[in-house]
């Protein structure tokens, strides 16, 4: 595929989206490849602008689909019925069709059954998770109306790829009014263990609904596992066949492919951000600006209890307080892109964070000179690739993550192959990023002595473990990704071949 830069100063990511919306064309007009997603790779801000959404799904699929005459249906972020009258708009090569969310439907669908029942359980049951009857209604009905949407969309024999678990009933609507379309399901998040599912009360629907794909992509062998084993118990499976690197199962006399493939970031692109000389001037002025400090941690996420930053500033503070690290020679940078504030538990754990932070520089920093720098906004990417290649040490430590591509962010930018990633067990990148300093979240004395490790690794033993990631990640691009997943469809339903 094409490199993506053509739209990296006026348009994805530095988001003059000054240029939306642009007509898609009268309603009815149909497309061979159409993505369905919860939010739109564009939202509304507060003031009636345009933001990029947040998340790692968008910043895949944003390059992936450039240059693909494609389009996106997603909400914009907006409430209420006036979304689906106004005109579509264009991102890129892609066009957008919005759906609208009511009230109603934001409360018991986005906040209540998406973000309230099933990212909670999704992630190992990290909040205790709510099973209530009216987000379930409210759920159906929002994945019955993108499916029509899909429906009016997608041309005779297309390929709608959906993504996320917000719409896991989709495809069974989709399916059984139109058999042509060629059907792919990805799914961002982990899958949890059969057992943890099984709670679920509308269990069976949520697996009728993922077999009625064609290809369930998730990001690791132990979510297509736990996959596979749901299906299996729930007695929907006629036949299962390994068929490397993914496993076909027979449903109702369909074969569905079920597999693991892990999402990427694009490297080429973040490879030629980072080999302008600007780029490293201001990673240069940036640590200036902090003092100059010997040791530079950073960490970036959106705001979620699942990211696990509590749990590194709290192994940070201890750091601190033991003496092991000296606030005169260190800082860490936070940060933390606002997300979900209206969910239970975010706000919470934003409070936590926050309280840290004052805790830890009230009592280790000096006056003018923070020891702890914690932004809560979204940064332009450019930003991030300048923090980047500035930091030494890059600390990511979700209790539960699918994948998490800043950590693959930061081994792309790190091109002369110094830099430490501290990673958790639990996310997702550590099944292919193993010569990563990998530690457990949950142990605050083991993380400790990970930073530590981290902190004082030799500069050659530090380039061996880069390059290695770095190997891995030019051999498996976002673009392979996609076109892996791609090629699966064409293989399980041939454009044709039903409907
Ligand atoms: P998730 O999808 O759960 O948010 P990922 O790590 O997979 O987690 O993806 C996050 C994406 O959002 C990455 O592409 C990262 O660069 C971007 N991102 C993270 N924090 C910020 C921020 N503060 N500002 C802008 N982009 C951010
Ligand atoms: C994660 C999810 C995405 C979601 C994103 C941002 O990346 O996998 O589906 O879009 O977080 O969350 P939000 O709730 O703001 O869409």
């Amino acid at each position: 595929m094409a490199p993506r830069q053509a739209h990296d100063d006026q348009g994805i990511y530095a988001l003059g989206v000054a240029d939306l919306p642009d007509p898609l064309g009268p309603p009815g007009v149909r497309h061979d490849v159409v993505i369905a997603a919860n939010r739109l790779p564009v939202r509304l801000d507060g003031d009636g602008g345009w933001a990029l959404s947040p998340g790692g799904l968008v910043t895949a699929m944003t390059a992936v689909m450039e240059g693909r005459d494609a389009v996106w249906i997603g909400w914009d972020g907006g409430l209420g019925d006036a979304a689906d009258s106004a005109p579509p708009a264009r991102f890129g090569d892609m066009a957008l069709r919005s759906v609208s969310l009511s009230e109603t439907d934001y409360a018991d669908y986005y906040e209540g059954f998406s973000n309230g029942t099933l990212w909670p359980l999704y992630h190992n049951g990290l909040l205790s998770t709510r099973f209530r009857r009216s987000w379930w209604a409210a759920y159906r009905r929002v994945n019955e109306k993108f499916a029509k949407v899909a429906i009016e969309t997608t041309e005779q024999d297309g390929t709608l790829w959906i993504h996320d678990y917000h719409l896991q009933l989709m495809p069974a609507f989709v399916r059984e009014a139109r058999p042509d379309i060629r059907i792919g399901l990805f799914l961002h998040t982990p899958f949890p263990p059969s057992q943890l599912l099984m709670r679920l009360p509308w269990r069976e629907a949520i697996t009728d609904g993922l077999l009625a794909t064609d290809v369930i992509g998730f990001q690791t062998p132990t979510d297509a596992r736990n996959f596979l084993s749901l299906a299996h118990r729930m007695g929907r499976t006629e036949e299962v066949m390994p068929i490397d690197p993914v496993t076909e199962i027979i449903v109702e006399g369909r074969r569905v492919a079920v597999g693991s493939f892990p999402i990427s970031v694009d490297v080429d692109r973040i490879d030629e951000m980072v080999r302008d000389p600007a780029a490293r001037e201001a990673a240069n002025a940036f640590r200036e600006s902090l003092g100059s400090p010997k040791h530079l941690l950073l960490g970036v996420d959106r705001l979620d209890y699942t990211k696990g930053i509590d749990a590194r500033l709290k192994a940070f503070e201890e750091l601190l307080r033991d003496g092991t690290l000296d606030p005169a020679e260190v800082a860490f940078v936070q940060v933390a892109t606002p997300s979900r504030d209206d969910v239970r538990g975010y706000s919470n754990t934003r409070t936590e964070i926050e309280q840290l932070v004052g805790s830890i520089n009230g009592n280790y920093a000096q006056l003018g000179k923070p020891v702890l720098h914690y932004l809560h906004q979204s940064l332009p990417f450019e930003d991030l690739v300048h923090l980047f290649l500035a930091a030494d040490v890059m600390l990511v430590t979700p209790f539960e993550d699918g994948m998490n591509l800043v950590a693959k962010e930061y081994i792309a930018c790190r091109t002369d192959g110094t830099g430490v990633l501290v990673l958790s067990e639990f996310a997702g990148t550590a099944v292919e990023l193993h010569q990563a300093l990998l530690c457990n979240p949950f142990d605050t004395a083991g993380m400790k002595r990970v930073i530590e490790t981290a902190l004082t690794l030799p500069v050659e033993e530090q380039r061996h473990r880069v390059r290695a990631m770095r190997t891995h990640l030019w051999a498996n691009t976002v673009h392979d990704w996609a076109e892996g997943f791609f090629r699966h469809l064409d293989d399980v339903h041939p454009r044709g071949q039903r409907g």
